[in-house]
């Protein structure tokens, strides 16, 4: 949420919309149709249920961080504002959520309010909001059950006064945070529903695949809400590509079976893992069943935009590189920096190094996670499926903003890759933005 907007909700908002917002969410705050949670007793198999459930929603990549106790909380969330840090979830009755019944973690899993005051969104409530009442109480059985307390202190928020005031956090959710209901699967079949009730919801994969209203809420929270879902956006320094089916940069050419491959083991022919996404695959979608894994490639391959252009593989650049024939921007850069792995043909190794040619995210309309990956390079995540770890170098230090500019722009227009360039003065801005972090 950006300064100006909280500085303009604060000043707007006033004495008077505080009260009517009490008054009236009090009355909100009641999920829609729903029968009353009822706590059941806490079986073993609940609880793998809730730890199961736990995985799909990635709760440890945000409340677990190296060093500290798992589920203690402590990450920094960088906002416009200030720093806030993840909290303590382990059931330890000072610190954690130990006296929570079930109705109070219920309200900040589905409402995003915890001890009478608005969570940031930062954590992912308004995705969590469609989960079902038997699933929110295995989580419960979970986190008070299976998980091991934890008397590690909090640490406090860096956001100053007044911006550190939470009613208008509660503004926000009222107005843009989806009432918490069940989900409902409409006219999906069964296994797509159980898709999209994990893509989501638990899943939130949403909070960054899709692009984000000037008030910081996602512009489509399901698929009913329009061609903004999962159509691809920018997050911190990277791109979360489209998982539509439709043109260059989508998943227009994987199967449910690629799809599904990526989720379970952070690779497929087409491409592997990195950036935030690595956290997802590594603490999350890994553990997916492979019947959950494989409904939710089949909801994502359902959604479906008209412009299907399938990606046609164009042999000229290699030619050109055999030759020796260097011409065109960036591909002097590419066959000293990036060619011994990747190959002049673009087709790369499976598994081991991307293939660049006809790879949905290096044909994404923003090349934002190309440069970023030139910059800083990477290392594929280490899972069961894939025991080696394979390192891509980082270029900062060794090519200037033209350089990594005419790469990027090369890789995005060779070997039957159409995609926008970009100028060196965006590389500049991103090499500061990096540094920054
Ligand atoms: C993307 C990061 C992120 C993920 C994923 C996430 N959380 Fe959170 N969570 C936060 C942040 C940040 C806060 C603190 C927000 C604040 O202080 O307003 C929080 C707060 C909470 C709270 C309130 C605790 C308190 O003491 O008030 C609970 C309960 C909670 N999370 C449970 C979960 C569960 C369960 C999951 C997984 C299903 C989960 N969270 C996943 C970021 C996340
Ligand atoms: C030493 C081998 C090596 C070199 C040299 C190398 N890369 Fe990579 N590259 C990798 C590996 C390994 C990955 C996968 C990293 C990951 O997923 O975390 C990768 C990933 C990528 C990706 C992301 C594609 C995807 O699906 O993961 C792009 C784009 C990329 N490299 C471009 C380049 C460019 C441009 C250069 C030259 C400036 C280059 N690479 C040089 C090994 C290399
Ligand atoms: C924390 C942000 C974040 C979340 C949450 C997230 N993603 Fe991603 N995702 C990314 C980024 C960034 C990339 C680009 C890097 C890459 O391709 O590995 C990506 C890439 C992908 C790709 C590869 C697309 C391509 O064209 O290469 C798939 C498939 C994908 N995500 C599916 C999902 C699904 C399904 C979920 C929900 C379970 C999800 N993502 C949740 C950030 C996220």
């Amino acid at each position: 949420m950006s300064w100006k907007l909280l500085a303009k909700i604060v000043v707007i908002g006033g004495a008077a919309g505080f009260l009517s917002v009490v008054a009236i969410s009090s009355t909100l705050d009641n999920a829609a149709g729903e029968k009353p949670l009822t706590a059941s007793e806490a079986t073993p198999s609940l609880i793998a249920r809730g730890e199961y459930l736990a995985r799909l929603g990635d709760c440890a990549a945000c409340h677990t961080v190296p060093g500290r106790p798992p589920f203690t909380g402590g990450l920094r969330m960088n906002t416009p504002i200030g720093a806030i840090f993840t909290t303590n979830i382990t059931p330890d009755p000072t610190y954690g959520i130990g006296s929570f019944t079930l109705t109070g973690f219920d309200r900040a899993l589905r409402f995003g309010v915890s001890k009478g005051h608005t969570l940031y969104p930062a954590m992912p409530y308004p995705s969590y909001s469609n989960t079902t009442p038997d699933d929110v109480a295995a989580l419960y059985a979970y986190f008070k059950s299976g998980v091991t307390p934890s008397a590690t202190p909090n640490i406090a928020n860096e956001i100053p006064f007044p911006l550190s005031m939470r009613w208008p956090l509660t503004f926000w959710r009222l107005l843009w945070a989806p009432r918490p209901a069940p989900f409902k699967p409409g006219s999906l079949d069964p296994v797509q529903a159980r898709g999209a009730y994990f893509v989501d919801g638990l899943g939130h994969c949403g909070e960054c695949h899709t692009p984000r209203a000037l008030t910081m809420q996602v512009r489509a929270q399901t698929r009913t809400d329009g061609d903004a879902y999962l159509s691809g956006a920018v997050i911190e320094n990277y791109f979360a590509p489209s998982l539509r089916t439709g043109g260059h940069g989508s998943l227009a050419d994987w199967s449910t079976q690629d799809i599904a491959e990526f989720l379970k083991t952070g690779a497929n022919r087409y491409g592997i893992v990195f950036g935030s996404m690595t956290d997802v695959i590594v603490h999350s979608t890994r553990f997916m069943t492979d019947d959950d894994a494989l409904a939710t490639a089949k909801y994502l391959k359902s959604i479906v935009d008209n412009q299907a252009m399938p990606f046609m593989y164009d042999e000229a650049t290699h030619q050109l590189l055999q030759k020796g024939d260097t011409k065109k921007p960036g591909s002097l850069v590419y066959l000293d920096n990036c060619a011994a792995c990747h190959r002049p043909d673009g087709l790369g190794y499976e598994r081991v190094f991307p293939r660049l040619a006809g790879n949905p995210v290096v044909m994404a309309p923003e090349a934002i996670s190309l440069a970023t990956i030139v910059l800083e390079g990477s290392l594929t995540p280490r899972t069961s499926a894939t025991p080696a770890q394979f390192a891509m170098p980082s270029f900062a230090w060794r090519l200037d903003d033209q350089e990594v500019a005419d790469v990027v722009n090369f890789i995005r227009s060779s070997w039957g890759n159409r995609s926008a360039p970009v100028t060196p003065e965006v590389i500049a801005k991103l090499r500061k933005s990096i540094h920054s972090n």
